[in-house]
């Protein structure tokens, strides 16, 4: 992994001399009127074209000379972040990559706010991204102007945390081990003006057994990552993502068409980094803290064994009865720690289980908490903000399911429920179980791929955590610590 590989796009620019081709965005509401004012010839290409003012339909328009003069663009009536990225892959399919450097776009903003052209402007980024550094031939992508009135620090950490996590997961495990992923969070730490320490080694060995235990399989030694950012009186969330490079399954080694997808293991790791970084960029008035404990779970002489047992951070020794329930051993260590300076808030992000995915499907984040007003409130924000999670419960009758019958708890629940268990489990390493936490079992990969949203690594519950975290402890619209 190099510095360029986890380069974003960066798509905008202040002002420009170019040639401007002018981005007309039309809601179905207005479309009649706003058509009656418009010279003969465009009503012409609008029949002809059978254009109407919805997602998805645009419609380009060319000078009498064949210039590319202007583009209608369709909205939803509740504008959407994906309104403009059909638009905005058509304009890289068909422009040549000098047509690309020689425009520049702009929206017309008389009948849109300032609210609905960040939506636009964050899918126009998202729409720029391509994982081409593997590749020989690159495209360029389009460069809008800014529009007045946008937030455009909001709007530039929205596409970059986006396309960073994209980057972060993409990148294949020969080129993202636990030293490459430190390094990642060393830059989006540098970027933000983060304090960070790695823990490494023999520190590692004595204060988060778990954490070794799972990467001293491999050769490319673990490591636990912490950064603090923010105002020291500021209320306190702390970010914990799970960082397994690769999940092999260790010795309960997994079948190939499962393995073939963990590269993207660390991606709850990669998504508390894509938070973190949009935290720092629109200054939120938040002590930040960032626990990354990074590993690769592999196959070796020193691979830990089905039913070995270790004592945990907290103190409580685990059956580790399945070597491939690794994330939530690595997670327990790093969520007693983040514990211990009793924060007002600690969300974890893991790819934790298969079983999340049976319940939700890919899209959908479920979403673990010791507290039903965050759960209510999560689920309703993420809607808005076009990133649901869903609520499942932790369901305390299936605390017995983990019992073991040699040490404090087991690594694996007996019975259905997986997703269930590996909230149950975690929840335990709590040092005080009334701190507020939330657990995020995410999928991080896009399966179909969209316009704006590549196929591939993607963010699933970073926006929606963001949004949160904005509503709760923003400064605008501040609610009390329950
Ligand atoms: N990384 C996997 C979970 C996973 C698999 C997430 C596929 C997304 C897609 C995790 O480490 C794992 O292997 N979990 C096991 C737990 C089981 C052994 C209790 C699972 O879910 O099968
Ligand atoms: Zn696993
Ligand atoms: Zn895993």
């Amino acid at each position: 992994m190099t510095k360029s590989q986890l380069k974003t796009p960066a798509p905008f620019i202040a002002s420009s001399k170019k040639t401007t081709v002018k981005i007309i965005p039309l809601k179905a509401k207005s479309f009649k009127s706003w058509k009656k004012k418009q010279d003969a010839a465009l009503k012409a290409q609008i029949d002809q074209a059978g254009f109407s003012a919805q997602s998805g339909r645009f419609l380009f328009h060319y000078s009498s000379g064949g210039h590319l003069e202007s583009i209608l663009l369709g909205l939803s009536a509740k504008v959407s972040y994906y309104d403009i990225a059909p638009m905005v892959k058509e304009i890289t399919a068909r422009l040549s990559s000098s047509a690309l450097k020689d425009l520049v776009f702009k929206v017309e903003q008389d009948n849109i706010s300032a609210d609905e052209l960040l939506l636009l402007c964050v899918g126009w980024g998202w729409s720029c991204y391509s994982f081409d550094s593997y590749k020989k031939t690159k495209k360029g992508y389009p460069i809008l102007v800014w529009p007045k009135g946008v937030d455009k620090a909001k709007a530039e950490g929205l596409v970059h945390s986006v396309c960073l996590i994209r980057n972060l997961v993409n990148t294949p495990a020969n080129d993202m081990g636990p030293k490459e992923l430190t390094a990642a969070a060393r830059s989006v730490a540098k970027e933000g003006g983060a304090k960070i320490k790695v823990i490494s080694d023999k520190d590692l060995k004595t204060d988060f057994p778990l954490v070794f235990t799972v990467g001293d399989s491999s050769e490319r030694r673990p490591c636990l990552v912490d950064f603090v950012w923010g105002k020291e009186t500021d209320p306190k969330v702390t970010l914990v993502g799970k960082g397994v490079c690769f999940d092999t399954g260790g010795l309960d080694l997994k079948p190939p068409r499962f393995m073939l997808q963990m590269k993207k293991d660390m991606g709850g790791a990669a998504h508390v980094l894509g938070l973190a970084a949009l935290i720092m960029k629109t200054k939120l008035p938040i002590r930040l803290r960032v626990l990354i404990p990074a590993v690769e779970n592999a196959v070796s002489g020193r691979a830990f064994r089905p039913r070995d047992v270790v004592k945990s951070r907290i103190g409580q020794t685990v059956e580790l009865s399945d070597t491939d329930a690794e994330g939530r051993l690595i997670l327990a260590d790093a969520i007693t720690l983040a514990s211990e300076e009793n924060p007002d808030l600690i969300m974890d992000f893991a790819t934790l289980t298969g079983s999340a995915r049976s319940a939700l499907g890919y899209e959908i984040p479920a979403c673990f908490t010791n507290n039903d007003k965050i759960a209510g409130d999560l689920k309703k924000i993420s809607y808005e903000e076009e990133d649901q999670v869903w609520p499942l419960p932790l369901w305390k009758p299936y605390l017995k399911e983990l019992n073991s019958d040699i040490a404090d708890i087991n690594n694996i629940g007996a019975g259905l429920g997986g997703a269930i268990h590996g909230g149950l489990f975690l929840e335990t390493f709590l040092r005080d179980p009334k701190i507020d936490w939330v657990h995020l079992d995410i999928f991080s990969w896009e399966m179909s791929g969209k316009p704006g949203r590549t196929k591939g690594g993607a963010d699933t519950g970073m926006r929606a955590a963001y949004a949160y975290l904005e509503k709760r402890f923003g400064k605008t619209k501040k609610t009390k610590k329950k």
